[in-house]
């Protein structure tokens, strides 16, 4: 599998605090790439960097063989990179097809028009039915978004992103505030973009069933230092990952 996003000795501190501290490591296309480790080491800094909130203070961002960091957000976005937040972001006075709509649109590697046809063809409809199918959603698009769940919205945000056909998507926390039947369907999503649409995915979770159930690789960082990188396998049993993060539930 290709990389689709390398980071190259990325830096970034807010005041004295070095939050991404010589990051290095790829992303592959067409799988799922875990980013764990214990509350406040960068994750989520990781993200903003990547889809260009932040820009780091030294080191690169490249995606697709090319520098991407200087480029502003929404020319990533375009580019193909999606994500969704930790908390859910939507447009509260509109429905649920109006909130998926604005997603689905971004993609420069489409036209208008194009954009609304899949790699297999399919209709924008026909698209958006199968990803709410998987997400187990049976509700009328025309609600509004304020009718769904917290659970529900967090998985919206999802189908959303895959929308837009991105070629890649970075997802921070997905089943945080889920129950265990929308934790499937998360999963089921996930599995989709990068096993059907051959996207690369960087997810950020805490839980490990999740993790290890559809990650092929796993970065682990503390203190925004990679400190482990490896299979399911190799990072559960890693002595500094379980010292670090993992703790007592490793040995459970
Ligand atoms: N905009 C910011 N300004 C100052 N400090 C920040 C900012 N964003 C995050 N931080 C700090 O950086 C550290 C890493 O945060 P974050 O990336 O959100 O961690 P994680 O997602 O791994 O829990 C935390 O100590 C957090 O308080
Ligand atoms: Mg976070």
């Amino acid at each position: 599998m290709s990389d689709i996003l390398r980071l190259e000795h990325v830096n970034k501190h807010f005041g004295g605090l070095h939050v991404s501290n010589d990051l290095t490591f790829s992303i592959k296309t067409g799988q799922v790439t875990g980013l764990i480790g214990p509350n406040g080491a960068g994750k989520t800094t990781l993200m903003n960097i990547i889809s260009g909130i932040y820009i780091q203070d030294s080191g690169q961002v490249i995606f697709d063989g090319k520098d991407i960091s200087q480029i502003p957000p929404y020319t990533r976005a375009r580019m193909g990179i999606g994500r969704t937040f930790q908390a859910p972001r939507f447009l509260q006075r509109s429905n649920i097809r109006d909130n998926l709509l604005i997603g689905s649109d971004l993609s420069e590697q489409k036209s208008f028009t194009k954009s609304f046809f899949t790699r297999q063809n399919m209709t924008f409809e026909e698209e958006l039915n199968r990803y709410m199918k998987v997400a187990g959603f049976d509700i009328d698009l025309e609600n509004d978004i304020t009718s769904l769940t917290y659970g529900q919205q967090k998985l919206l945000e999802i189908v959303r992103s895959l929308l837009s056909h991105p070629r890649m998507i970075l997802v921070d926390e997905p089943a945080a505030g889920l129950n265990n039947a929308e934790i499937e369907n998360a999963m089921a999503l996930i599995n989709i973009a990068a096993k059907e649409n051959g996207i690369g995915v960087l997810l950020i979770e805490h839980s490990m069933d999740m993790i290890m159930n559809i990650c092929k690789e796993i970065v682990v960082i503390n203190f925004g230092k990679v400190i482990a990188t490896g299979t399911p396998e190799e990072i559960s049993s890693n002595e500094e990952v379980i010292t670090a993060y993992l703790g007592k539930d490793a040995d459970d």
